[in-house]
């Protein structure tokens, strides 16, 4: 069984592609929104940011047991995951110019857009991926969603 994992600050295009390399593999397309709402994960809610809190490891578990086939897990939580669960990770970026624009369309409360411009400033889902046997990075305030997906079918 394999399993992509797509993840990247908010905003960087994880939805984008996953849903598209989903539908172009035919395989099972995991919404990790969906997940958390179905095993009630949702640990305490920050009001200043507006976000739920999840525990990583009640996470990890019930996505473990959601992968029945083949799928592509979109979130900025998913490169989480054990080594061993994860055949390819896909770490997407964005300029900062360009991810300041998407967070602001958005209507993220500012504190939120400005931690999210320091986590992408210091590549932090980049450095937490390196655990990870394949990893693929790309810039999608260079790269279309088309040059991206052709690139990443090569490697599967
Ligand atoms: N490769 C790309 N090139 C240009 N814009 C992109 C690309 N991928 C995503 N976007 C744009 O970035 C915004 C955020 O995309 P989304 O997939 O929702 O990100 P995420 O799931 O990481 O929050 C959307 O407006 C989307 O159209
Ligand atoms: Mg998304």
């Amino acid at each position: 069984m394999k399993v992509i994992v797509v993840t990247g600050t908010p905003c960087t295009g994880k939805t984008t592609i996953a849903k598209v390399l989903a539908k172009k593999l035919k395989w099972k397309y995991l919404d990790v929104n969906k997940i958390i709402k179905k095993y009630k994960l949702i640990e305490s809610y920050d009001k200043l940011r507006k976000t739920n809190e999840v525990s990583i490891k009640k996470l990890n578990k019930a996505l473990l047991k959601e992968i029945k086939s083949n799928s592509i897990i979109d979130s900025h939580l998913s490169h989480y995951l054990p080594k061993k669960s994860v055949t390819l990770c896909i770490v997407l970026k964005c300029s900062l110019k360009d991810l300041k624009k998407r967070l602001i369309k958005r209507k993220y409360p500012e504190i939120k857009i400005k931690e999210n411009l320091e986590a992408e400033a210091f590549e932090t889902s980049l450095v937490e991926s390196s655990k990870h046997k394949n990893v693929l990075v790309f810039d999608t305030s260079k790269e279309s969603k088309t040059s991206i997906l052709k690139i990443i079918l090569k490697h599967i």
